[in-house]
C-alpha cells in the first residue's frame, strides 16, 4: 500500500453495540494505569499468571537486555494445563483438532494435563532431554505437537519448532546452530491429499557429522507411513509412551530462563534464532489474547497459523491456554479438498473467533463469495488478520463476506521478535479503520521516526517501539551483537524494520519492510537467503533477489540471474534453478520468476544494488546512479524485465 493511498482519508467503522456490551475487558482502566505507571500495569498483569515464588523487581533495563520479573519462579506448561485442572475447567476441552483426511481429536484439559505428563517423562527418562537443553520439533499441525511444546516448556528444556515446510538443509542448520540434543518428528503429515515424508527428511538432516549434538529421536507415528528406524538413535512414541507415568512435576523456572528459541529471516543468509524466555513472554501472551481477543469461556478459538511460526506459538498454544480457552487447529490448507473447507469447518465446529493471514483473506476473494453462502458462520464474533498489511478491499472484504458486518476485525501487527501483538484495535472499543491496524495496546509505546531517528508526529517513517516490554526478544541465540546491531543500533530505541505511517488518531498503518527481507504470504525470507542458495548452483555467477506485488502473497520472489561462462539460458534451466532453491529452503521461498541477465548493477567495489533493480521493477524513475560501477547495464536489465513482464502477467 502505499503512502498516497493512506492519505485518501480511511474511513472509520464502529463496531457493533451487541460485541461492545459483552467484551471483557475494562480498557479505560487499563489505559490510565498503563499510562500513569507503565511498570505497575504490567505487575498487575504478570499477577494474573501462578507464580512457584514472587519477583524481586519488574524490570532491569540495561539496553538491548531486559529482564522482567526477576527472581520470581513459574512454570509455563503449569500456567497452561495444571492451574486449570484444578477448577471447573478440568472437563473443558482445551483442544479440538480436525486432520486433512477428517480425522478428528479432541483433549480436555484434564487429558492434556495427563498426555503431557507422559510426554514429559519420556523427553526425561528416555531421551536424556535436561534442562536447559534445546529440543527441535519438525511435526505436522497436530496435537502432539502441541502436547510436545508443552512438555518442553514443563521440564524447562527450550523448545525450538522447525515449520514442517523447511527443507533438511535449513532443519540441519537450525539444529546446529541450537546445539539440540532431541528431535522430534512423525513419520509424515499431509499437505493437499499427498504425504510429506518428514522422518526421512529429519534423516537427511541428520547424516552429517554436524549434528552430532543429536543424540535421540523420537518419532510420533501420525500417517502409517514406512520409516528407517535408526536403533541407536530413534525412539518410536507409541513403544514407550504407555509405561511413562502420568504424574510430572513441572520444573520451577526462573522468569528470565529461555522458554523458546524461533528462528527467521534476517537480512543476511543465516536465519536468527530469537530468544524468548518465561515470565514477560507468558504475562503478554496472557493478557493480548485477553485484549484483542476477548476470549472467555464458551470461544472457541482458531488462529489459522502453523506452530511453526510465532503466532502459531502466541495465539495457538501459549496465549489461549494461559487463559483456560479452547482451540480448535486444522492440519490442512484453505483451498483442499475444495474452497469451502475453512467455512465448513466454522459451521461444523462452531468457531467463534478467526485469526488468518491477509494472503488467505485475499485467496477466499479470488475465490468468491459464492462458497461462503452455502454455509452458516453465524458462529463467529469476531475476526483477526496478521502477518503483512492488509490492503482495505481485502479488509472490507472479509468484515462484510465473513464477518457479515457483525465481527470486529482486529488487523494485529507485531513480530517474532516482540512475542505478542504490539498494535491493534481493541475490539468493540476502538472504531476500526480498514487497512490501518490501530493503536499501540496498553503498556506499549510506539512512535515513527525520520532516518535521522527524530519523531514524526504525524505522518510516514521507520517504525520503532520506545519502551521496554514485557514479551520483547532476549537476544539472538549465540549472537547478542547480532541483536545490538540490528534492532538497537539504528536508533536509541528498537527499530522494527517496518516503515508505517500515524494518523491524527495515532492510528498506524504498516506499510511493509524497509530493509532486504521480503514478505511472501506472511512469511518473512531474507533476500540474502535465496541468493546465498541460488549462487551455490553450478550454473549461477550471481544473483539479486527483489520482491515483486503480488495480488495474492502480497508479494512474491523475483531472481536476477547472471550465469556462468558458457551456461545457456533455457525454460528448463529456469525451473531447476526454482526447484535448487525449493530444495535449499522450502516451497515458501521457491522464486515466482528467474529474469536472466548479463550483468548486475554494482558499485565500483563490485557490491550489487538491489535498490535499482527494485526501481525498475516497480517501475519507478531510477534514481541516483553515480555510484555505478556499470551505468550500462541499467538498460539491459530494464529491457531483459520488460520481456519478461509480459510472461508474469
Ligand atoms: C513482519 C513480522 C507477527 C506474526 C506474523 C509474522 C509484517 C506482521 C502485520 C500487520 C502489516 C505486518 C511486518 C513485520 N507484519 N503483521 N498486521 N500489518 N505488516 O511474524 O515473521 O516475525 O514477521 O510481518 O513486516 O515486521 P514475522
Amino acid at each position: 500500500m502505499s503512502i498516497e493511498s493512506h492519505y485518501k482519508k480511511l474511513h472509520q467503522l464502529q463496531p457493533s453495540a451487541k460485541f461492545s456490551e459483552h467484551y471483557q475487558l475494562d480498557v479505560a482502566y487499563d489505559q490510565q494505569l498503563a499510562a500513569a505507571n507503565r511498570l505497575g500495569f504490567w505487575q498487575e498483569k504478570a499477577k494474573e499468571l501462578d507464580w512457584f515464588e514472587p519477583w524481586d523487581r519488574v524490570l532491569t533495563w540495561d539496553k538491548p537486555f531486559a529482564k522482567w520479573f526477576e527472581n520470581g519462579k513459574l512454570n509455563a506448561c503449569y500456567n497452561c494445563v495444571d492451574r486449570h485442572v484444578n477448577t471447573a475447567k478440568k472437563n473443558k476441552k482445551a483442544v479440538v483438532w480436525q486432520g486433512e483426511n477428517g480425522d478428528k481429536q479432541t483433549y480436555t484439559y484434564e487429558q492434556l494435563h495427563k498426555e503431557v505428563c507422559q510426554f514429559a517423562n519420556v523427553l526425561i527418562n528416555q531421551c536424556n532431554v535436561k534442562k536447559g537443553d534445546r529440543v527441535t520439533l519438525y511435526m505436522p499441525l497436530i496435537p502432539k505437537l502441541l502436547i510436545a511444546v508443552l512438555a518442553c516448556a514443563r521440564i524447562g528444556a527450550i523448545h525450538s519448532v522447525v515449520f514442517a515446510g523447511f527443507s533438511a538443509q535449513s532443519l540441519q542448520d537450525r539444529i546446529v546452530d541450537s546445539q539440540s540434543v532431541c528431535v522430534i518428528t512423525t513419520d509424515g503429515g499431509y499437505r493437499r491429499g499427498k504425504h510429506l515424508h518428514l522422518k526421512s527428511i529429519v534423516d537427511t538432516a541428520l547424516k552429517s557429522s554436524v549434528t552430532d549434538c543429536v543424540k535421540a529421536v523420537l518419532v510420533h507415528q501420525h500417517s502409517n507411513q514406512p520409516i528407517d528406524v535408526i536403533k541407536t538413535r530413534d525412539i518410536l512414541l507409541a513403544e514407550v509412551i504407555n509405561q511413562a507415568s502420568i504424574e510430572h512435576k513441572p520444573a520451577v523456572m526462573d522468569s528470565e530462563d529461555p522458554l523458546f528459541i524461533l528462528y527467521t529471516s534476517g537480512t543476511t543468509g543465516k536465519p536468527k534464532g530469537i530468544l524468548h524466555t518465561t515470565g514477560g513472554y507468558l504475562t503478554h501472551a496472557q493478557y493480548s489474547t485477553k485484549a484483542v481477543f476477548d476470549i472467555n469461556d464458551d470461544d472457541l478459538f482458531w488462529c489459522t497459523a502453523d506452530i511453526g511460526w510465532i503466532t502459531g506459538h502466541t495465539y495457538l498454544v501459549y496465549g489461549p491456554l494461559l487463559n483456560g480457552a479452547t482451540v480448535f487447529m486444522y492440519e490442512g490448507t484453505p483451498d483442499y479438498p475444495d474452497n469451502g473447507i475453512f467455512w465448513r469447518l466454522i459451521e461444523q465446529h462452531k468457531v467463534s473467533i478467526f485469526y488468518t493471514a491477509p494472503t488467505a483473506i485475499r485467496s477466499f476473494m479470488k475465490a468468491g463469495e459464492a462458497v461462503l453462502q452455502d454455509y452458516d458462520l453465524s458462529s463467529l464474533r469476531l475476526l483477526g488478520s496478521v502477518g503483512e498489511p492488509i490492503n482495505p478491499e481485502a479488509w472490507l472484504w472479509y468484515y462484510t463476506h465473513v464477518g457479515q458486518q457483525r465481527c470486529p476485525v482486529v488487523d494485529t501487527w507485531w513480530q517474532t521478535e516482540t512475542g505478542g501483538i504490539m498494535i491493534s484495535t481493541l475490539p468493540g472499543v476502538d472504531a476500526m479503520k480498514p487497512g490501518a491496524a490501530g493503536k499501540p495496546l496498553p503498556g506499549i509505546e510506539a512512535c515513527c521516526l525520520t532516518q535521522e531517528g527524530q519523531r514524526v508526529t504525524q505522518g510516514g517513517g521507520l517504525l520503532s517501539l520506545t519502551e521496554p516490554w514485557p514479551s520483547m526478544a532476549r537476544g539472538i541465540w549465540g549472537d547478542n551483537d547480532r541483536f545490538n546491531q540490528v534492532y538497537w543500533s539504528t536508533f536509541d530505541t528498537y527499530f522494527a524494520g517496518d516503515g508505517a505511517v500515524m494518523d491524527e488518531d495515532g492510528y498506524y498503518t504498516v506499510l511493509g519492510r524497509v530493509d532486504d527481507v521480503l514478505n511472501v504470504a506472511g512469511h518473512r525470507i531474507g533476500t540474502m537467503e535465496v541468493e546465498s542458495s541460488l549462487v551455490d548452483c553450478q550454473d549461477v555467477a550471481e544473483a539479486a533477489v527483489v520482491g515483486v506485488s503480488d495480488d495474492i502473497k502480497g508479494q512474491a520472489i523475483l531472481a536476477f540471474v547472471t550465469l556462468k561462462k558458457g551456461v545457456v539460458e533455457s525454460e528448463s534451466l529456469r525451473a531447476t534453478l526454482k526447484q535448487f532453491v525449493v530444495d535449499k529452503i522450502g516451497p515458501i521461498a521457491r522464486p515466482k520468476h528467474i529474469v536472466f541477465t548479463p550483468d548486475l548493477p554494482k558499485t565500483r567495489s563490485g557490491k550489487i544494488i538491489r535498490r535499482i533493480l527494485k526501481q525498475i521493477v516497480a517501475g519507478e524513475p531510477i534514481g541516483d546512479t553515480t555510484s555505478l560501477a556499470n551505468h550500462d547495464i541499467v538498460d539491459t536489465i530494464k529491457q531483459h524485465w520488460q520481456a519478461q513482464e509480459i510472461i508474469l502477467t
